[in-house]
C-alpha cells in the first residue's frame, strides 16, 4: 500500500524545482518562475513595518479579513469596474488567490461533480480539483492565437458540470478575453447553471488596448461568479500571499465556510499595507502598467533576437514562445539546452496541460518577464547567441 493517500498520490515535484535548481546550476537568467526580481514600493513596505509595530496587528485577524481591506477591496472593484459588493459577507480575505481558489472549489463545489478548467492552466487548479474529489475538465486554447473552439467548450458542459475556473488576463498565454468570448463562456454557464470560479489576479497587467473585463460585470453573471484576486502581482508582493474572493454573498459564504477551516486568517499586519495600496490614486496603476510595458518590450526583443515567435502577450507578465525554428525537441528538452548552453531559464509547458492535451503546447515554452531591465537586457544578449 502507498504511504501517501490516494488524493495525493499522482502530484509529483513541479518541474519549477528542477528548472531553478539547473537555473542555480548554471548561473542561468531565471524567467521560469513568475516572481519578480525587484522590490515591493517602499511606502507599501514601511505601512507594513509600522503595522508590525504598532502593537494592534500581531494576533489573529478577523477569519474573513480586516474591516480596512476588505472595505479597500469593495472600493477597487466599485472604482475600476462599477461593481457594487458587500464588505461584510462579498468578501473574504485568503492566503493569496491560491488558497482563494481551493477555499472557491472545496466550498462551491461537491464531490463527483464536473469543473471546467482551460488549458494551458495555472498549476494548482487540477489538483485543488481532484483533491475536492471532483473531475476536471479540460477545454484547450489553440495557439497561435491561444482562442478557444466554442465547439469543444459548448461539449464539455454536460449535467454534472458544477463550475468553471476562468483565467483571464490567462497565464501563460498572455491572452485577456474579449467581450464576445467572455459572453460566450457566460451564456453557456447561465444555459448550465454553472458557478463561475474567475481567477483575476493579472487584472491590471495589460498592455496596449487590452481592456480587463471581469466576467461577475456581464448581465446575470455577479450571482454566478466569485471571482479570486491577489496583491502579489499587483504591488511586486507575492511573498506577502494576500488574497481575496469576492462577489455575491451567498457565494462568498461558502468559500467563507472552507476558509474558516483551511488557514481561518491570514497574516494581519500586510493585510493593513495592502489596505493602503489598493487605495493608491491612478497614478500607481498607470505607471505599473508603463513599467511592464518596457519589460515586455525588452523581453520580446530578447525572444526576436533568439529567433523565437509569439503572440505579443496582452496582459501578465508572461508569454509562450515558440522555438520550433530554431531547435528540434521536446520543451523539456529545449528548456535544459538553454538553460546549459545560453545561460536562460524557462518552463517547458507540460505542467500547464491534462495528459490529453499536452501535444498541443508542443513547440512552447513559457518566459516570465517580471524582471529588472538590466536582466532582460542581458537576457537579450545571451538569446542573440542562440540563433543558428
Ligand atoms: C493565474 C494565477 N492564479 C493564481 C496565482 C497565485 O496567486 P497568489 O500568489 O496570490 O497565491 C498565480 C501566481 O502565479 C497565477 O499565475
Amino acid at each position: 500500500m502507498s504511504i501517501f493517500a490516494r488524493r495525493v498520490a499522482t502530484f509529483g515535484t513541479t518541474v519549477f524545482t528542477e528548472i531553478n535548481a539547473l537555473a542555480q546550476q548554471y548561473n542561468a537568467l531565471n524567467l521560469g518562475q513568475g516572481k519578480p526580481d525587484f522590490d515591493t514600493p517602499p511606502d507599501i513596505v514601511a505601512h507594513l513595518a509600522q503595522a508590525a509595530q504598532d502593537g494592534q496587528y500581531n494576533q489573529y485577524a478577523p477569519g474573513s479579513g480586516t474591516a480596512s481591506l476588505r472595505q479597500a477591496i469593495v472600493d477597487h472593484s466599485a472604482r475600476f469596474y462599477g461593481l457594487d459588493i458587500d464588505p461584510v459577507k462579498g468578501v473574504v480575505v485568503t492566503s493569496g488567490a491560491t488558497e482563494g481558489i481551493f477555499a472557491a472549489i472545496l466550498g462551491l463545489v461537491d464531490p463527483g461533480d464536473e469543473v471546467i478548467v482551460i488549458e494551458p492552466f495555472y498549476d494548482s487548479y487540477v489538483p485543488n480539483i481532484l483533491m475536492a474529489n471532483a473531475v476536471p475538465v479540460c477545454v484547450p486554447l489553440h495557439p497561435p492565437t491561444w482562442t478557444l473552439d466554442p465547439a469543444e467548450l459548448q461539449a464539455a458542459f454536460t449535467s454534472k458540470t458544477r463550475a468553471l475556473i476562468l483565467n483571464t488576463p490567462q497565464n501563460p498565454s498572455g491572452r485577456v478575453f474579449t467581450m464576445q468570448e467572455l459572453s460566450m463562456i457566460a451564456e453557456l454557464c447561465i444555459e448550465h447553471d454553472v458557478t463561475v470560479i474567475a481567477d483575476e489576479v493579472y487584472e491590471h497587467l495589460l498592455f496596449d488596448s487590452a481592456q480587463h473585463i471581469p466576467i461577475a460585470t456581464l448581465p446575470d453573471m455577479f450571482a454566478r461568479t466569485v471571482t479570486v484576486s491577489s496583491a502579489g502581482k499587483l504591488f511586486s508582493a507575492t511573498g506577502w500571499k494576500i488574497g481575496w474572493v469576492s462577489g455575491h454573498p451567498d457565494l462568498v459564504d461558502g468559500v467563507g465556510r472552507a476558509h474558516q477551516f483551511i488557514t481561518f486568517a491570514v497574516h494581519h499586519p500586510s493585510q493593513e499595507a495592502i489596505a493602503y495600496a489598493l487605495n493608491l490614486p491612478g497614478t500607481y496603476y498607470q505607471s505599473f502598467q508603463s513599467m511592464y510595458a518596457t519589460k515586455r518590450q525588452l523581453m520580446l526583443d530578447a525572444l526576436a533576437a533568439g529567433g523565437l515567435k509569439c503572440l505579443a502577450p496582452q496582459g501578465t507578465y508572461f508569454v509562450m514562445a515558440d522555438y520550433t525554428d530554431v531547435f528540434d525537441g521536446t520543451p523539456l528538452e529545449f528548456t535544459r539546452y538553454l538553460v546549459k548552453e545560453i545561460g536562460v531559464a524557462c518552463i517547458p509547458p507540460e505542467t500547464f496541460y491534462s495528459q490529453e492535451h499536452a501535444s498541443i503546447g508542443y513547440g512552447y515554452a513559457r518566459f516570465a518577464f517580471c524582471k529588472s531591465d538590466a536582466l532582460l537586457a542581458q537576457v537579450k544578449e545571451r538569446m542573440a547567441t542562440f540563433r543558428p
